[in-house]
């Protein structure tokens, strides 16, 4: 599940299947499907209604002892944008997708294939197939990379050959209020060094009872994160991208989708679709699902035709829509920028096929890409026959198809040989105000950069040059090259479809789309696009408003501060995390607050600790700016004194205590991610607690844990022998 960083060059490897296939996905053993489970939701109607889909990340950090990328470098610098990125596009599909809730606390799952060595091997004795010796080996479980805390996970038990069980950990406290955990990791991993264009990917680990995804791991590249080429809003829709792969666009998980005529809340009328893709009769992959084919029939104008919703050709299977069909979808296999890219209604409506989700379809971002063109459209064969203006021919300049940059006529490995527009490497954007003139330099074509700034096809050229005024129009060089191409003006939209449009020292001019207008002062003509431009109600911005609203109110701070320990006394490595905590502890002390404003502290080898702050909600005190300008003020009065290892460390000074807010456009890190840093912290202490159970082996009561649990998760288990 591997999105391809890509503005404007032709995209790599997709490796998003790859990813997937890498993790065994786990269900819930059956002996959880407790019978009385399902009764409960007889006896409480209304609890399987489907709620908002309750999305938690939850930020693992790579140990520091990992090393595999710098800890102060760009990665570093990155967190707090991907997490503010994750947290985002999880609240955006909580208006988007609902789901029956989980019951209770969220609790992940156990491999037996990994903690079990052994299991009764006699059919005739009661513990038969259950586990019978350990894996001394077992290192927990893990999800694309990211250890899973056992706060999150099922217990697990060793079964005598006859009676109860003995508890080797017990059931974790798991994760309140939740339906889907992610994990976020970011990290500088082999697959980002080996496609250096891979901003995340990410892959589902575990599913429920009726195989809805439950817990994914999304692994940001570092080196991307602080690219100044990736706006936040790019972040976010990329996060949005992976995350919906994790929820159950892949195709690894097409087979799993149900057929439930009832709705997602009454598994009992479910059943497994019987076919979700198959291949027409040109080998196009296809998604065959009935509310997929109906939107995209729907989007092409042709209601009644019966369509299947081509995939890129990836492989055996496919985990994004062909590129040239849908273009500008989020679940295309290239990403082209958060501005270009939309939540489209035959996405959300592959989610309502699942099975799995209630699917708020106003929620979807009407995409303009292919939209009335009818059955013929992106087909190979026909888009280069100018059949369809979306697509274009030979090499030229002109306008990609949502008017919000000058684009050249390329193709690209997803494109198959079709062409369109695509923006240029560099400065296409006619949204752009930088992207404009100088004041005084020459402007020929009366080209106007501005937010409102759209590309039209044009060969408009001023009257007035200087000097020129007296020659004919055909003895001025800048005429003779007439040819049109894309170029930038100002455009107001009047109602919808319709527009003004305004050339430098022009007047407004009223656009009638479809058509070519003349601009007084102008030799040439302006050409008009027809269903592109002012296509919703929402005024005059409603091209450019990015995908994702970024509002803004939590600020977040960076707080780093030099340590000074006593002369030639050195901190190993492996004793870096515990020095950290015992910083972060003096600092939690001294701003006389909870831990809850601090987050993802660390410090690196050069005994430089860096914290980040903000208020996650449920955390009761000050706001965060007044708490770090508090902290900055007495630290400059006086630093921090931290006893560790026999050592005592001040604070020398303080090297930076800069907001990230600087384009407001970070925000919001507010519940989910708070509270389940704060519940790492704690699964420490739980995990000492664990550990030393273990080591007495409480007996269990004789629970009904009639588990056939390894057949069942795994079929044909491997790595475990029967005694
Ligand atoms: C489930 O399906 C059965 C048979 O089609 C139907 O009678 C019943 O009403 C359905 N249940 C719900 C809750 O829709
Ligand atoms: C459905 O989506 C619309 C548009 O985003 C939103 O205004 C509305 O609140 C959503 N409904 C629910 C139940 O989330
Ligand atoms: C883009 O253009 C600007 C000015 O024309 C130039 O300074 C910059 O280096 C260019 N960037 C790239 C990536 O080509
Ligand atoms: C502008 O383009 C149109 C259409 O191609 C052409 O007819 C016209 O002569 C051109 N005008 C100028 C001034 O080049």
């Amino acid at each position: 599940m591997l999105l391809l960083l890509f503005l404007g060059i032709a995209a790599s490897r997709c490796l998003h299947d790859e990813t997937q296939k890498s993790v065994s996905l786990l269900r819930p053993p059956l002996s959880q499907l407790a019978p009385d489970f399902r009764s409960a939701s007889f006896t409480h109607p209304g609890s399987r209604d489907p709620q908002p889909l309750r999305i938690r990340t939850c930020y693992i950090r790579d140990p520091v002892s990992d090393g595999a990328w710098d800890t102060e470098g760009a990665g570093r610098r990155g967190v707090p944008h991907a997490l503010v990125a994750a947290r985002q596009a999880a609240r955006r599909l909580q208006g988007v997708l609902a789901v029956p809730p989980v019951q209770g606390p969220l609790l992940l799952s156990r491999d037996p294939a990994q903690y079990c060595h052994a299991v009764w091997g006699d059919p005739d004795t009661p513990n038969y197939h259950r586990c019978s010796l350990l894996n001394p080996g077992y290192k927990g479980e893990s999800c694309l990379g990211v250890k899973i805390p056992d706060a999150h996970l099922r217990g697990y038990a060793l079964w005598p050959e006859q009676g109860p069980p003995q508890l080797v950990q017990p059931d974790g406290p798991g994760v309140q209020n939740t339906d889907f955990l992610l994990y976020v990791r970011i990290a500088h991993t082999s697959k980002c060094h080996g496609e250096p264009s891979i901003i995340a990917y990410a892959a589902c680990c575990q599913l429920d009872s009726e195989d809805r995804p439950l817990a994914g791991t999304i692994v940001y590249c570092a080196q991307h994160l602080a690219s100044p080429s990736l706006s936040h809003s790019d972040i976010i829709t990329a996060t949005l991208h992976e995350l919906l792969h994790a929820l159950g666009f892949s195709g690894q998980l097409f087979k799993k989708w149900r057929d439930c005529p009832s709705g997602p809340g009454v598994p009992e009328n479910c059943s497994t679709r019987p076919q979700v893709t198959r291949r027409d009769e040109w080998g196009q992959l296809l998604l065959t699902t009935p509310a997929v084919s109906h939107s995209l029939a729907k989007h092409l104008g042709v209601l009644g035709a019966s369509l299947g919703v081509p995939l890129e050709e990836e492989g055996a299977l496919s985990s994004h829509w062909e590129a040239r069909l849908l273009q500008g979808s989020v679940m295309t296999a290239t990403f082209n920028g958060a501005r270009r890219t939309r939540l489209d209604p035959v996405t959300l409506a592959a989610f309502k096929d699942s099975g799995w989700y209630q699917v708020n379809h106003s929620a979807a971002e009407e995409l303009l890409w292919g939209r009335g063109s009818g059955l013929e459209f992106g087909l190979v064969t026909t888009c280069g026959a100018g059949s369809s203006d979306f697509f274009c021919t030979g090499s030229g300049l002109g306008c990609h198809y949502l008017h919000l940059d000058k684009g050249s006529c390329s193709s690209d490995p997803m494109l198959e040989g079709c062409r369109m527009y695509k923006p240029l490497a560099n400065g296409s954007e006619c949204w752009k105000k930088e992207n404009g003139f100088p004041p005084g330099a020459d402007n020929p074509h009366g080209e106007i950069y501005h937010s409102q700034s759209r590309c039209f096809l044009a060969n408009l050229t001023s009257q007035l040059l200087r000097g020129d005024e007296t020659r004919r129009p055909s003895q001025i060089p800048h005429l003779k090259e007439a040819e049109l191409t894309g170029r930038c003006y100002l455009h107001q939209c009047t109602e919808r479809g319709a527009y003004n449009v305004q050339v430098e020292g022009s007047p407004w001019a009223s656009c009638l789309p479809g058509k070519a207008i003349q601009i007084p002062g102008y030799h040439g003509l302006l050409f008009c696009p027809r269903g592109r431009l002012c296509q919703t109600n929402e005024g005059t911005n409603a091209v450019t408003s990015p995908p994702v609203s970024l509002a803004t109110q939590d600020p977040l701070f960076h707080l780093s501060l030099q340590l000074a320990g006593p002369p030639g006394h050195s901190v190993g490595k492996e004793t870096l995390e515990e020095l950290t905590e015992a910083v972060l502890q003096a600092l939690v002390s001294r701003g006389h607050t909870g831990r809850c404003y601090f987050h993802s502290p660390s410090t690196s080898t050069g005994l430089v600790f860096t914290v980040y702050m903000w208020k996650s909600s449920g955390c009761h005190g000050p706001s965060v700016g007044m708490l770090h300008r508090a902290l900055t003020l007495s630290l400059q009065k006086k630093p921090l004194e931290v006893y560790y290892g026999g050592a005592s460390f001040t604070t020398e000074h303080i090297k930076s205590l800069v907001t990230l807010d600087h384009n407001s456009s970070m925000t919001h890190l507010g519940l989910s991610m708070g509270l389940c840093l704060t519940l790492l912290i704690l699964v420490g202490a739980l995990g000492t607690m664990a550990y030393q159970r273990r080591a007495i082996l409480q007996v269990a009561p004789a629970a009904p844990h009639h588990s056939p649990e390894l057949q069942e998760t795994r079929g044909p288990v491997e790595g475990i022998r029967e005694m």
